[in-house]
Order: C-alpha cells, then structure tokens, then sequence
C-alpha cells in the first residue's frame, strides 16, 4: 500500500488497537438542523478530544471546527436529496476529491443505496471516486445506506451491499449491526465500522450494540445520535472508547458511563 494511504488509514484506526470510534456529525446534509446537532460547533468541540476521526461535510468543517485542533477528516462529499423527499436515495458527488484533498481529509465518504431505483448511479459514482481518490492516496469509505427502510438492516442485504462496496474499491466500509453480523464482516474484505442508528432507549443499548459489532467482526463504530443526542455525550463516547479500544464488557462500560455523568454518585447518595 502507498505511504499516503497507509498514513492516512493509520490516523483513522488507531495502530495500538487496530480499532477506531469515528464521531459521525454528518447528518445535516440531508437531516438539517437535528435535535443536539442544531450548532454543530457546540456539539462537536467536547468530543472532539475523544474521537479517532470526525465524519462532517466540507460546509460544517470549515464554519464549525477549528483547523488548529487538528482532528482527523472523514469527508462525507456524497449529497444531493432532503429528507423533504419521499425518496432519499438520489444522491450524488456533491465534493470533489480535490476539494478533500485541500481540505486535508483522511478519507472520503459517500452512500450506496444498494436495491434502490438509484443503485446504478451511487455503485458506478463509488468507482469513479475510488479511481480519482486511488490517485492522491486518498481511502473511500462508502456507507450502506438504507434511508427511511430501516428494516432492511438484516445480514443478506448489509452482507450484498459490503461485500460490493469492497468489490467496487472502498477502502472502509460503514454499515449497521444486525442479526447474525459475523456473515457480514466474513464476507467482506475490507475493515468495517458500525453506525449507531436512531437514538436508542437507552445508552446502554447502545453500548450493547457497540459490544456486538467489534465481538463479531467489526473495527469499530462511526457513531453520531447515541452518542450526542444522550444527555450525557462525553461520557457516552468515553463509554464506547473503552469498549472498542479496551475491550470492556457492556457492563464494565456502563459502569463507567454512569461513574462520569454522576449516575453512580447519585444512587449513592440516594441510597444513603
Ligand atoms: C448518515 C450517516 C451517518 O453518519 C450515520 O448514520 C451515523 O450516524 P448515526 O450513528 O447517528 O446513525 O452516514 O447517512
């Protein structure tokens, strides 16, 4: 592999642990303005410190997160649709590669929507990336999308949809966990991060979820509303780290989740 390759993915996933959590705070591109993501700025900044690599559009990086922090760039440059629209699956390159590589992004990320009336369309824009970013050393990641048909997430067409990514050139592959997730991660050559998902119940669902996907083959999460919609996002995504990058159990990082947002001291005090 190319130095600047190598480099590039080694920023991301981190060497002590071959394992990364990626903050996705990229939703906006099609979401808008989303509960806890109305000012992106002030969510991002106190997580900023405990994510392996952001993943944002060229618009918020530039408005919304300071260069001198230095964070690591995963560059969503695919848009194109609203959630105005029935139909969230005509998507597009919306930022070019060159625009990545000045934006000094360590990767690029677009959707697949695989199965979808605009699967030729976002399968072929994912090669034409692959070519052009292959040329700067520039790794693509491309995510299973799914749109509004959240039930699609089961371990057939998560496992069509990465096995092609990988196919196709990406170099990371994004998708969801599902049921019988270890047929996924077997079937596709290339490292695979999870995404949370709509906020679940309860954080520790997500901490399951998180437990679940690196047991079964995953390198990680790239996670946004778990993590920043909770009340309590510093010690969500520290919760998280220590399950990915320490191998803590759900329960050992429960524990923790609860140690930081004060959850513990409160029961304490109230059983006292
Ligand atoms: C939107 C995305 C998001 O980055 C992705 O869904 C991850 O965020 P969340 O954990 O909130 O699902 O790719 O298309």
């Amino acid at each position: 592999m190319d130095w600047g390759m190598q480099n590039r993915l080694n920023r991301i996933i981190q060497a002590d642990t071959g394992h990364t959590v990626m903050l996705a705070v990229d939703h906006g591109y099609f979401l808008g303005p989303l509960t806890r993501l109305e000012e992106p700025g002030k969510t991002i900044a106190p997580l900023l410190p405990y994510a392996d690599a952001l993943m944002l559009t060229r618009g918020v990086l530039r408005q919304c997160v300071d260069a001198g922090a230095n964070p690591t760039v995963v560059l969503r440059v695919s848009g194109g649709v609203s959630i105005a629209r029935d139909d969230l699956s005509d998507e597009g390159i919306a930022t070019s590669v060159k625009e990545a590589v000045r934006l000094n992004a360590s990767a690029i990320a677009l959707s697949l929507f695989v199965g979808t009336e605009h699967e030729r369309q976002t399968l072929l824009a994912l090669g034409e990336l692959v070519n052009e970013a292959e040329e700067y050393g520039l790794p693509v990641l491309a995510v299973t999308a799914v749109g509004r048909e959240l039930e699609k997430r089961d371990a057939r067409y998560l496992g069509l949809c990465c096995r092609m990514a990988a196919e196709l050139g990406a170099r990371l592959v994004k998708t969801y966990y599902c049921d019988d997730f270890e047929k996924v991660a077997r079937g596709c050559p290339v490292p695979l991060v999870v995404a949370g998902g709509p906020k679940l119940e309860t954080e520790r669902d997500a901490l399951e979820l998180t437990y679940a996907s690196i047991q079964r083959g995953a390198i990680g999460v790239d996670m946004g509303r778990n993590i920043w919609q909770s009340d309590h996002p510093i010690a969500m995504i520290r919760a998280i780290r220590a399950v990915v990058h320490e191998g803590a159990t759900v329960d050992q990082a429960h524990d923790l989740f609860r140690e930081l947002s004060g959850a513990r001291a409160m029961a304490v005090v109230a059983g006292s």
